[in-house]
């Protein structure tokens, strides 16, 4: 069956790419206690990717949040009143697939803040631009891209696409 879209960011160029936001962020942190968290499903490869590249103390949790169905965003995240840990004192990332309203990523770093976490940073691979609806600055962002919808390396449509290694654009 022929793949969807064409291909936006090769396998070989996402790999370097979070190996450098893993070296960064790794450097970064040293000498500090980091919990890192990661955002189901889409950010399943991102994370484990990131994750390889930081120290054995690394903490850390995965939060299963959804706010998309097909190709539109509901408006509403779905998921977080499950989602809580011991973030008193730690400094905390949040790590997302991909940055397009702002919603998830302000909703989620919301949600730590009222949980006593001495800092919280955010890292995305990629960045839409498009106009937020919700103000999020990420401190590590992998790639910016155009407002298309993309697949792959995690990305779904409707729950497929998710193992291809490289990112494709459903859109010319
Ligand atoms: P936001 O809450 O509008 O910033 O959207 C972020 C979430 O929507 C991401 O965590 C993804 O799960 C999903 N999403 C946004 N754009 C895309 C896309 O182009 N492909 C697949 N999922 C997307
Ligand atoms: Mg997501």
């Amino acid at each position: 069956m022929p793949l969807p879209g064409k291909t936006l960011l090769s396998a070989t160029r996402i790999q370097k790419r979070v190996r450098e936001l893993g070296l960064s962020i790794r450097r970064h942190y040293q000498g500090k206690n980091l919990t890192v968290i990661g955002l189901m499903d889409g950010s399943l490869f991102f994370l484990a990717d990131l994750l390889r590249h930081l120290p054995p103390e690394t903490h850390i949790e995965c939060w299963r949040l959804k706010s998309y169905v097909g190709r539109q965003s509901t408006g509403k995240i779905e998921g977080l009143q499950s989602c809580s840990g011991m973030y008193s004192g730690r400094h905390v990332l949040i790590v997302d697939d991909i940055l397009d309203s702002g919603l998830t990523l302000s909703q989620a770093r919301d949600h730590i803040r009222s949980q006593d976490a001495e800092d919280i940073k955010l890292c995305v691979l990629l960045d839409k631009k498009v106009p937020r609806t919700h103000q999020v600055e990420p401190h590590w962002t992998g790639f910016e891209i155009p407002n298309l919808f993309v697949i792959g390396y995690g990305l779904d449509l409707n729950h497929q696409y998710r193992t291809l290694r490289m990112i494709r654009s459903l859109e010319d």
